[in-house]
């Protein structure tokens, strides 16, 4: 039995037929870019969170950069970005023309590490963006209230956190703008590339409504200079059919992660070793567990075991941002964040998503303790 990291065609198969009709109509009206699909996508899914605009974009990296802009942020300015995360919530702050200032993960929740924010800013800092890094929230409250301190814009990067809620409230909706990608993995995914941002402020929802489309809100009158960033007809419908399934596509990533924890739980003993640090959901946090992620210094023997085995892994992610070289000139070093570097030495991610089976699952944790205990009895010897 091989297990798949994720399973694209399986869940194509569960609601194929509407699918179909969804891009059959998209088709049909020949509605390709933005059009009635995308509107009505903005809608449910700005209710489905409980925002007041959800504003379609072609990704989820142009999202941070429109949603950086839309808050008056570029040239001069600074933004506070985790190390940890994936390299396009910096790169969306470098192309709306700020820079990137890198602050330390929180090693048990993997999010922003809330203690060392307050020492990276700077008078140039214009906002904060925590990634709910894997599904689960970072830990917003105190982010705010540092944010309010100092007059700070909060930008959250949902991109993996579709559902994710924090302290009873959906992410994605409480920064001043905040960033969903589709990229088709995600939780809520599309069948090519889409993002959004979703926000309760008018005045940033009508401004990245501007960028998005050139500048323009009326044919061939171009207010600002913006771009082409606009999502299409056809992941708009997709997205749409795809939406009412989130909830339920949701509880059983979790179910998924709580039966990985009870086949995981004796090979998980704080981290010594070989042994396995297993994902913690935080008593602030309902996590959707976009991944499932394990740590152990033997990560790289970890992922050849399980490949050996039929079973696909992911590193999210193998370097931090702040050793990548397109970040070179900004000066960092390697032990400028011990944590997210020792995460980006220590993390695999085990096969996740809905439609995993429980042999599937079965089989991923049985490779697992099989490896665990010979690399541990190897280390008693
Ligand atoms: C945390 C995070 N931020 C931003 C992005 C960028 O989204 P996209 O790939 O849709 O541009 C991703 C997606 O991969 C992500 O995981």
């Amino acid at each position: 039995m091989t297990v798949p990291f994720v399973d694209l065609q399986a869940q194509y198969r569960a609601i194929k037929r509407e699918v179909d009709e969804a891009i059959a109509r998209v088709v049909e009206s020949a509605a390709f870019i933005l059009g009635p699909e995308v509107e009505a996508f903005e809608a449910a899914f700005a209710d489905y969170l409980g925002a007041r605009f959800c504003v379609g974009v072609n990704n989820g990296t142009a999202a941070i950069q429109l949603a950086v802009m839309a808050c008056g942020i570029g040239a001069g300015d600074e933004v506070i970005v985790p190390a940890n995360t994936f390299f396009a919530t910096a790169e969306a702050v470098s192309t709306a023309g700020a820079t990137p200032v890198f602050v330390d993960a929180d090693p048990l929740s993997y999010t922003i590490d809330i203690g060392k924010i307050e020492a990276a800013i700077t008078e140039r800092t214009r906002a904060i963006i925590p990634v709910h890094l894997y599904g689960q929230p970072a830990d917003l409250d105190p982010i705010f209230e540092i944010a309010a301190r100092h007059k700070l814009s909060v930008i959250e990067d949902a991109a993996q956190a579709h559902g994710t809620l924090y302290k009873g409230r959906r992410v994605g909706t409480l920064g001043r703008a905040n960033c969903f990608s589709f990229y088709p993995g995600k939780n809520l995914g599309a069948y090519g590339e889409g993002g959004a941002v979703v926000t309760d402020d008018a005045d940033v929802a009508r401004r990245v409504r501007l960028l998005r489309d050139h500048g323009s809100e009326q044919k061939y009158q171009h207010d600002i200079i913006g771009y082409n960033f606009r999502l299409e007809g056809m992941q708009g419908a997709v997205l749409n059919v795809k939406l009412k399934y989130l909830d339920g596509w949701n509880d059983l990533r979790r179910a998924h992660a709580a039966r990985y924890h009870e086949l995981l739980s004796d090979a998980n003993n704080g981290g010594g070793g070989n042994a396995l640090t297993l994902p913690q959901e935080l008593p602030y946090a309902r996590h959707i567990y976009h991944l499932y992620v394990v740590q152990t210094e033997a990560r790289d023997a970890l992922q050849k075991h399980l490949s050996a085995a039929g079973i696909q892994t992911g590193i999210h992610y193998p370097v931090p941002i702040h050793l990548q070289p397109a970040y070179r000139s900004l000066g960092y070093r390697q032990g400028d964040f011990p944590a997210a570097e020792r995460q980006a030495a220590r993390v695999l991610s085990l096969p996740m998503f809905p439609e995993l089976t429980d042999e599937q699952i079965a089989r991923v944790a049985e490779s697992v303790r099989s490896f665990a205990g010979s690399q541990l009895s190897a280390a008693h010897v």
